[in-house]
């Protein structure tokens, strides 16, 4: 596996996006981004000290492209693992990106696509710590073990336990995939608002379901959303 390791870069998905064409996982590990991207156009504030790291990963013609939607949780999936493997403590899956260990965001995933291969982008708060404004909504697993850790280990750690999920799932084990997810999801039973750009919804997140699609119950009714950004209003409710 090829490992570009660089000391600064504007944004790890950037640099492997232009990558005419790269290998399958070859991937891209900075000490410093000076310009990391999040989801729908947001930067992420890149601090000394986190494992700042994107791979590709080349399409499959076989595999349908609606399946790809499924890689974000794959990835969640990857993530998950590598985390307890590491410090073995509690962590959720908040859809469709974010990892979280006690209530506090920790992790977060970035796919893009370009040309037939993806651009799989996560940061990981590892030795990272003192989030000022924000230490109410982040933590790292310094800031939770007390101890430094290695940022390529965990990232190769990810990249291991991503290899594996993939393979799980192209070998139809979606259904025990989602089972873990959905033990594991963060959104469950809390009081939702889904914007969807045109309008704002309210209501409770229930289960992420077979297609990938996050399932909130508005007023008795069950809807399937699978685009817009789930913020959440309030604490878990039942
Ligand atoms: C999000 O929370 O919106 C996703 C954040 C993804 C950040 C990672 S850091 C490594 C890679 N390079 C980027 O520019 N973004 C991803």
């Amino acid at each position: 596996m090829k490992i570009h390791r660089l000391e600064e870069i504007d944004s790890t998905n950037t640099y492997i996006k232009n990558i005419k064409s790269p290998s399958n996982y070859e991937m891209a590990i900075a000490k410093v981004q000076t310009a990391g991207r999040g989801r729908r156009g947001n930067t992420w504030k890149s601090m000394e000290g986190a494992a700042l790291f994107s791979f590709a990963l080349k399409e499959d013609r076989y595999l349908p492209i609606e399946e790809y939607r499924k890689l974000p949780l794959l990835v969640g999936v990857a993530v998950l693992r590598a985390l307890k493997k590491i410090l073995d403590m509690e962590y959720k899956f908040k859809w469709t990106n974010d990892i979280y260990a006690t209530q506090k965001k920790i992790s977060g995933i970035l796919v893009e696509k370009v040309d037939d291969f993806f651009v799989i982008g996560i940061g990981i708060n590892v030795n990272n710590s003192g989030f000022g404004e924000l230490s109410h909504k982040a933590t790292s697993l310094r800031e939770l073990s007390g101890e430094e850790l290695d940022r390529e280990g965990v990232a190769l750690k990810v990249v291991d336990e991503f290899k594996r999920v993939y393979i799980e799932f192209l070998q139809g084990g979606w259904q025990e995939i989602l089972l873990e997810i959905n033990s594991n999801n963060f959104l469950k039973d809390r009081e939702v608002e889904v914007d969807i750009r045109t309008r704002v919804d309210k209501g409770i997140a229930r289960n992420i379901a077979f297609d990938g699609t996050l399932e909130v119950e508005i007023e008795g009714i069950i809807k399937n959303y699978d685009i817009g950004e789930v913020h959440i209003s309030y604490e878990k409710i039942k």
